[in-house]
């Protein structure tokens, strides 16, 4: 199988940006760590970030024929972006929408996602973990549908 990563604006960031809310490691070694985890779970990963969200709906519409699911942390468009929804309900790909923190014991204006009623489901709160969490849901969730 083959997966498209999508990550969010700010998610470049990592490793400097709020350590004590999103954790000390980097994108790279966040990737790093997917890639690995793909290769055990023998998926092809295609990982983008971008903090533009137009660039974020093209990836999505791309998806479509190149990839069967979408591993999504849209960051801070979780919570405003109808057209990165609306793109996900387009292709109507299989997807799983992970945050690094856990969104709900936050700012109340992080409480509410755009995205989760087109996902299958939803990982936050367990830093990278997440991330891995989601990613191994996705695939076992495209290997058995
Ligand atoms: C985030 C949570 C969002 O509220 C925030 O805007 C982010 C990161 C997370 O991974 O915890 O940029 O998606």
């Amino acid at each position: 199988v083959s997966v498209l990563v999508l990550h969010g604006p700010n998610l470049n960031l990592l490793g400097l940006r709020e350590p004590g809310i999103y954790g000390s490691l980097t994108l790279d070694e966040i990737n790093h760590l997917l890639e690995q985890e793909g290769q055990t779970l023998q998926a092809k990963l295609s990982i983008i970030q971008s903090n533009h969200e137009g660039v974020l709906v093209d990836a999505i519409q791309n998806a479509l024929g190149q990839h069967q699911g979408i591993l999504i942390n849209a960051g801070a468009y979780t919570h405003t972006s109808v057209a990165i929804r609306d793109a996900i309900a387009a292709v109507n790909l299989p997807t799983v929408e992970v945050h690094l923190s856990n969104i709900y014991r936050r700012e109340a204006f992080r409480h509410h996602s755009y995205i989760a009623p087109v996902a299958i489901g939803q990982i936050s709160g367990f830093g990278s973990q997440s991330y891995l969490l989601g990613l191994q849901a996705l695939i076992h969730y495209l290997k058995e549908n």
